[in-house]
């Protein structure tokens, strides 16, 4: 049977590179849907059309006959989804099929200030967030308090509903010392934003409904990775949805066994943004080298990503969860320089080795493992098939594949298109 649904999803703690190989499997695809998350993506795309950060407009944009959905599980900043449109439509990329679920959650300007506000006085638990709103926004969501895509479309319901939500939240931002948000201000903005937004808010169920029934060819563009998942991820260091294949099912409304194929998106070595634990993260000289070469810095924010080496205790559980079918490896030239390159295989707990992850509380105290295997030294960058890597790199890859227990996909050694090497 063909395999038409494709999910996307990281398998570390988010910028793996999901966004270059949802770019590189959209060129081929009829559909590409976002299923979780929102304008804390910073998806980085390298293509004929050039350089693009990607927030909330799906990474399948570049193909234009691929119609592009915001699915319903994603909570969206329509001001900056209008912002990414222009851009991108500046840039010569004609964003006509990009679609919005009307069942999507909104992300309105208190969400913004209240997720700064509320992140800082959470003292040693701060997650560090991007401050989109990304948090409170599904918070009102789960709170039933939440509005949603299609209500931008009605007056008297934005009206009625902002009342409500303005009681509760300008209550929690005056204690905070901020000033109160004012209702009319903001539902004149949600009907200014509903009619620039009118014609591409849908109902995305008879649209994916009718993509299955024609076998069209559907991906399924995950955010951040389960470590950060609000249910298997380092909670509280967390966001607040699933960017599992789980979350893609329920995100995007596509059954669970119409899934056909799940790639686990991971880094040849490590990174993080914000806090959690991370037991292989480096403090040292070598950890600068892989941020400065792997240009480790985010995407959305510019902040310097904490880095490490390739954890595979982590990988293999997310793969695990997420039930991956391949492991997509990415920035493997980032490594090319170097003549050993450990690996974390298990960790150390009051002098135990544990291979299987463990929750937040154990994983903070957990020392690395490592086995250490041989650099290829010598650049990958140009080589555009696996079996022309050199025999180091591929070992590499081998071992990496066999630890997280998951076949190979793909290798990336390089940010453009063109740079990912697929496993036959
Ligand atoms: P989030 O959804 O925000 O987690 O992002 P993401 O997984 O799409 O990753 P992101 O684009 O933030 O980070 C990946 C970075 O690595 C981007 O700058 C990519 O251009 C770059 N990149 C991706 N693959 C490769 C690769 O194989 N080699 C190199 N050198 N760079 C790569």
């Amino acid at each position: 049977m063909a395999e038409n649904v494709t999910v996307v999803v990281g398998t570390q703690w988010g910028d793996e590179g999901k966004g270059k190989l949802v770019d590189l499997l959209s060129s081929q695809a009829d559909l590409c849907m976002r299923f979780q998350g929102g304008g804390n993506a910073g998806h980085t795309v390298v293509n004929d059309h050039g350089t693009f950060k990607l927030h909330l407009v799906p990474c399948g944009v570049f193909n234009p006959e691929c119609l592009c959905i915001m699915g319903t599980g994603t909570v969206i900043d329509p001001a900056a989804l209008l912002q990414e449109i222009a851009e991108l439509e500046q840039q010569g990329v004609a964003a006509k099929n990009v679609l919005v679920s009307d069942r999507a959650h909104v992300v309105m300007p208190y969400h913004k200030l209240l997720d700064q506000v509320e992140d800082e006085a959470r003292g040693a638990y701060r997650v560090g967030t991007t401050g989109r709103g990304i948090g409170p926004a599904y918070t009102d969501k789960v709170a039933r308090i939440g509005l949603r895509i299609g209500d931008l479309l009605y007056e008297n319901v934005l009206r009625e509903k902002l009342s409500t939500i303005l009681r509760r939240h300008n209550t929690v931002l005056t204690t905070y010392g901020q000033q109160p948000f004012d209702l009319e201000q903001l539902v004149a903005e949600a009907r200014e934003w509903g009619e620039q937004l009118r014609s591409r808010i849908v109902d995305t169920l008879p649209i994916t409904r009718a993509a299955l029934r024609d076998g069209k060819r559907i991906m399924l563009e995950g955010q951040l990775s389960a470590m950060k998942d609000i249910d298997w991820g380092s909670y509280p260091f967390v966001t607040s949805s699933s960017p599992t294949a789980a979350g893609a099912a329920a995100g995007s409304g596509i059954p669970p066994r119409r899934l056909d194929q799940i790639i686990g998106v991971a880094k040849a070595y490590s990174t993080q943004v914000g806090t959690g634990p991370m037991p292989s993260e480096l403090h040292d000289a070598q950890g600068e080298f892989l941020r400065n070469h792997g240009g480790e810095f985010g995407a959305t924010t510019g902040r310097p990503r904490r880095v490490g080496w390739f954890d595979a205790v982590v990988t293999r559980y997310v793969c695990e969860i997420n039930g991956c079918t391949g492991l997509a490896l990415t920035k493997l030239d980032v490594l090319d320089s170097l003549s050993e390159i450990p690996v974390c295989v298990a960790y150390r707990y009051k002098g135990e080795r544990i291979e299987d992850l463990p929750d937040t509380i154990i994983h903070e105290q957990c020392e690395p493992i490592y086995e250490v295997l041989p650099g290829w030294q010598s650049n990958t960058s140009e080589l555009r098939s696996i079996s022309d890597l050199p025999n180091n790199a591929r070992a590499y890859l081998d071992r990496l594949a066999e630890l997280v227990q998951t076949p190979l996909h793909s290798v990336g050694v390089g940010p453009h298109r063109h740079q990912t090497l697929l496993a036959q």
